[in-house]
């Protein structure tokens, strides 16, 4: 008899066609109100569980009695309980690698269009304002040659500082669990405790997992430490902030301006504050989102599942 898969996330047909051929497949494009209760009723025969965005819980697991493997189309993990995976005796499968560059690229966006105004401009020119040369007041900053704080110098971390040193020729400080010796060698990065960072950087860029020790880790105190003309980056989690206190201090300008695309809560409530501060850049959670690289993740979260139900070992496990 064939092994049950569920998918919780839109799938390329091709995919799909790969699944259904080994596999018995449920499939949800997406988990809504309408469709939870199948979804939690599909998963009780679920050998296999394949998708992304969607927290899933304990109970969850518990009405899953054969699982054998859940494979997210994410790098991050934080939609999980590990501990209780390896107590259950689940794989968990992830998407490491094939999406350094793509977030990369979209955490620098991020710092360009943050410190030279893009958004903000470019809504100016499309409103029919732009009738004479701009003034003083809507000139932005540098950001080649200043100084980027590298929060967490992982994967994605080194490709956006290297993006920062060979690309715009920044200095690199970081501060991250251990020691990078290759960024150090490639990017003369500087490893400096965090309040250091805080203090030295021009811009501020998060780049860390969400876990116990992460959440709530930057918060009033930490904005309070860097320069009044600091840009803050978020391209991680938005749980790892206290986005109350970033509100403060972008409200009360003692920091310059802030580029993210995570929050707290997603999709970003549209009654936030944040969309009312124009030293904002605030974008839905992109960063890996081109069609290679979501093509790329959700190839390696197949590869994972498959090879899980197998009974091989998954290219990139995280438990
Ligand atoms: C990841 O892969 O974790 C990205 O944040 C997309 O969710």
């Amino acid at each position: 008899m064939k092994q049950h898969v569920v998918v919780y996330k839109n799938l390329p047909d091709a995919l799909l066609a790969r699944l259904r051929h080994e596999f018995d497949v449920t499939y949800f494009e997406a988990i809504t109100d309408a469709n939870r209760a199948q979804f939690l009723h599909a998963l009780t025969g679920a050998h296999g569980l394949l998708g992304a965005s969607l927290p899933i819980s304990n109970a969850m697991l518990d009405s899953a009695p054969e699982l054998k493997i859940a494979s997210t189309i994410s790098v991050g993990i934080d939609n999980f309980d590990l501990d209780y995976f390896r107590q259950r005796g689940i794989m968990l499968a992830h998407t490491p690698g094939v999406l350094n560059e793509a977030t990369a690229d979209a955490i620098f966006s991020l710092i360009l269009t943050s410190a030279r105004r893009i958004v903000e401009l470019a809504e100016y020119v499309k409103a029919g304002k732009w009738t004479r040369s701009i003034e003083e007041s809507m000139y932005g900053i540098n950001v080649h040659g200043k100084t980027i704080g590298m929060l967490g110098m992982g994967r994605i971390g080194s490709a956006v500082a290297r993006r920062a040193h060979h690309g715009f020729g920044m200095r690199v400080i970081y501060h991250n669990t251990r020691p990078n010796p290759e960024a150090e060698r490639e990017l003369n990065a500087a490893f400096v405790s965090r309040d250091d960072l805080l203090a030295q950087a021009d811009f501020v860029c998060l780049m860390l997992p969400l876990t116990a020790q992460t959440e709530r880790l930057i918060g009033a105190r930490e904005f309070a430490l860097m320069k009044p003309s600091a840009i803050f980056i978020n391209g991680s989690r938005g749980r790892i902030v206290d986005e109350a206190a970033l509100i403060q201090a972008l409200q009360n300008k003692t920091i310059y301006g802030a580029g993210l695309d995570v929050f707290e809560k997603e999709p970003l409530p549209v009654d936030s504050p944040l969309l009312q501060l124009s030293n904002v850049v605030a974008l839905p959670h992109i960063g890996s989102a081109t069609h290679e690289t979501r093509l790329a993740m959700a190839t390696l979260a197949v590869d994972n599942l498959v090879a899980g139900l197998r009974g091989e070992t998954p290219r990139h496990l995280a438990n």
